[in-house]
């Protein structure tokens, strides 16, 4: 039998049986504007400044896969599924074929963790050895596993099955930065000299893995942390928005916002909180030190596990650790762009869904280069040969179709 802390155990549920979690109506919230960065005219300056980061090896990517993908229903890593792409490349696979289209123009591999759970590493290990790693080098990847929590009953005792053992299950997201910790993770990021790390979530098909630009706009701006954000599709929509809260960034969920400061606009008509969080980061290494040695906040919810109706999990959530920083760079992508999360088994954010989105990205970057294309056909470019829409042409299609680029 696992062992567990029913010390501390005892301390959460003692902690959560007597609270209630809400935004409290004494709370200060504030729109925090952000510019989007197409827009800006630092971008050049930002995109040669990351450029030259990953040249002296100063960057790195971190990848969030420790979470259960309970909404999609898929029996295994959400990172190895093939979600429908013509060429069938997993989520992994894209994030490491981006990473490396990175590393080979800055002449040196990216460092990559990737963060699991006790209930997928094995999983996850092999779905990279089944595919030679994608070609990485595998002396610059590194798994670890998050840190797991057992369930309490409603009575606030553990949790245990049919077997007598404890039901246990990933300790939430913010657990990533103790993990990253204790596995030595971040103690190798930083032998390698890595100052700057870009941290994303496993679900987005079209997630610019480590955008040199971003790097470099956080790099230019002297703050902790940055986070990409796109416009919020109406006020409706379900998704975490960026605020001021109390004078501090934080991450706003959907239900945390009244119907009043949701449909709140500005003078053209324009959400005031309007800052849709994409679950991509970046932070300096000192930061993620300083979020490593603190407590987040744990958060608790009542879930039926195992069949037991109203027991208790406790996660911490990484969006915890920007109020803990207290200043942070929002920096405006456009979501067509950079955002097609693979979330559901269908309708809004599902494999369709993001299919259909980097088909239509990706069917873009070929008629800005000019390529002769038939209508109603689908299109993927391999990361092998493009990052973001750079160095394509009919010769680069013609030579390439049926091998790096796909048509459907
Ligand atoms: P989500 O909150 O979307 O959860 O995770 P999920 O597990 O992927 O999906 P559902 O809610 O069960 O359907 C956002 C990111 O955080 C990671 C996920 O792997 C995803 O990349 N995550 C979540 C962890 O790494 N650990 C966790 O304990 C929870």
């Amino acid at each position: 039998m696992a062992q567990i802390d029913l010390e501390f155990l005892k301390k959460l549920y003692a902690e959560f049986s007597n609270k209630k979690e809400t935004t409290s109506a004494a709370d200060k919230i504030q729109p925090l504007p952000f510019n989007m960065a197409d827009e800006d005219q630092r971008r050049e300056m930002w995109t040669e400044t990351g450029n030259l980061l990953f040249k002296q090896g100063s960057v790195a990517a971190f990848t969030l896969a420790g979470g259960q993908g309970s909404r999609l229903g898929f029996d295994g890593p959400k990172g190895a599924y093939d979600f429908g792409l013509p060429s069938h490349a997993t989520l992994f696979r894209l994030q490491a074929r981006r990473l490396m289209n990175l590393g080979a123009k800055a002449g040196k591999p990216i460092p990559w963790a990737i963060m699991t759970s006790p209930l997928n590493h094995s999983e996850t290990i092999q779905h990279f050895e089944d595919h030679s790693y994608f070609g990485y080098n595998r002396d610059y990847i590194r798994f670890f596993e998050q840190g797991m929590l057992c369930a309490l009953r409603p009575d606030g005792t553990p949790l245990t099955d049919e077997n007598g053992d404890y039901v246990e299950a990933p300790d939430g997201n913010g657990g990533c930065f103790r993990a990253l910790a204790k596995s030595g993770t971040l103690a190798w990021f930083i032998e390698k000299g890595v100052r700057f790390v870009f941290l994303c979530n496993i679900d987005n098909a079209l997630v610019k893995m480590a955008d040199p630009t971003f790097i470099g706009a956080l790099a230019g701006s002297g703050l902790p942390c940055a986070a990409k954000v796109v416009h919020k599709k109406n006020a409706a929509e379900k998704v975490g928005i960026f605020a001021s809260k109390n004078g501090k960034p934080a991450v706003l969920e959907y239900s945390d916002v009244s119907d009043e400061l949701r449909n709140k606009t500005n003078a053209d008509g324009s959400l005031q909180f309007d800052g849709g969080n994409t679950g991509m980061y970046v932070f300096r290494i000192d930061s993620l030190r300083k979020i490593a040695s603190q407590e987040l906040p744990w958060h608790a919810a009542r879930k039926t596990v195992s069949g037991v109706a109203d027991c208790w999990k406790f996660e911490q959530f990484l969006l915890d650790a920007f109020p803990f920083l207290g200043k942070i760079f929002l920096f405006g992508v456009e979501r067509e762009d950079e955002f097609a999360p693979v979330k559901n088994a269908t309708g809004n954010d599902s494999p369709e869904s993001a299919c259909k989105m980097l088909g239509n990205l990706h069917r873009y970057w070929l008629e800005q280069a000019k390529v002769k294309l038939k209508a109603g056909k689908l299109y993927e470019i391999s990361p092998r040969l493009t990052y973001a829409g750079e160095n394509l042409s009919q010769e680069v299609f013609d030579r390439e179709l049926g091998r790096g680029i796909f048509e459907f």
